[in-house]
C-alpha cells in the first residue's frame, strides 16, 4: 500500500508572507490585552467576524459555539468575579479583603483590551453520531476563524482562560445551564511597536 509522507504540524517551518492570499492565517501572533490598541473593531466588523466565527465545519450543526460581546456593564460584572475568584483561591471571606495590587490585577483582566468577548461552548454528551471531542473541534475552529477573520481585518487578538473561567461566579456572567466558558478572546488594533 501507498503511503504519502507528510511532514507533521510541530516540524512545519513558521511562514510569515503577508502578500499571499493566505495572509491571515500565515500572519496571525497573538498580542494581549495590555498591549492591544484602541480602536477595535466596530459593531459591523463585529458582526462579520462573529459570522466567520460560525461559519465553521460543524459535524450535524449543533452550534456548539456563542460567542458573546461584552459591553461596559458585562466587563464591571467579570471584573466583581475576578475579584470573587481571587478571594477564594486566596481563603477570603470577601473580596474586600484583597489588598489594592490584586484587586487592581484582577479588576484590569476584565477592562483592558479594547474589546472582550466570551467563547462559550455547549457540549452535548447524549449524541452517538456527534461525540463530545468532534463538538470541541468545531468550538476550536470557531476560535481560529475569529482571530484570522480579525487579523485579516487589521486587528490582533489573543484567547486567554486561566483556572478563573471555571469559577461559578465567573461562569455564571455569561453561561446559561450546561453551558461552559470555554475562554475569553481580547481584540484590538495592533500595537505600533509590533
Ligand atoms: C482556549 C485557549 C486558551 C488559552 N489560554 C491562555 C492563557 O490563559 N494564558 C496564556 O498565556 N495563553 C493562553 N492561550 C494561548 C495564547 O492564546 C496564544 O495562542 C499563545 O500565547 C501562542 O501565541 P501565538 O498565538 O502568537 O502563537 C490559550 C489558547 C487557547 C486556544
Amino acid at each position: 500500500m501507498n503511503t504519502l509522507a507528510a511532514p507533521e504540524l510541530p516540524a512545519c517551518a513558521p511562514v510569515r508572507r503577508a502578500s499571499t492570499p493566505l495572509a491571515p492565517w500565515l500572519t496571525r501572533r497573538s498580542v494581549g490585552p495590555r498591549r492591544l490598541a484602541l480602536p477595535g473593531p466596530d459593531t459591523s466588523e463585529l458582526a462579520a467576524l462573529l459570522q466567520a466565527a460560525v461559519n465553521v465545519s460543524d459535524h450535524g450543526r449543533k452550534r456548539p459555539c456563542r460567542i458573546v460581546v461584552a459591553d461596559a456593564a458585562q466587563r464591571e460584572r467579570y471584573a466583581d468575579a475576578f475579584l470573587a475568584y481571587a478571594a477564594s483561591v486566596r481563603g477570603l471571606a470577601s473580596p474586600d479583603l484583597l489588598d489594592a495590587d490584586t484587586r487592581e490585577h484582577e479588576r484590569s483582566k476584565a477592562l483592558n483590551g479594547p474589546c472582550l468577548l466570551s467563547l462559550v461552548a455547549r457540549i452535548a454528551t447524549d449524541d452517538p453520531e456527534v461525540p463530545p471531542h468532534e463538538q470541541w473541534m468545531s468550538v476550536g475552529a470557531s476560535l481560529g476563524a475569529l482571530l484570522a477573520a480579525a487579523n485579516a481585518l487589521g486587528y490582533a487578538g489573543k484567547a486567554l482562560s486561566g483556572a478563573r473561567i471555571h469559577h461559578p461566579a465567573v461562569r455564571s456572567v455569561v453561561c446559561r445551564d450546561g453551558e461552559l466558558l470555554a475562554c475569553f478572546v481580547y481584540l484590538g488594533s495592533k500595537p505600533a511597536n509590533g
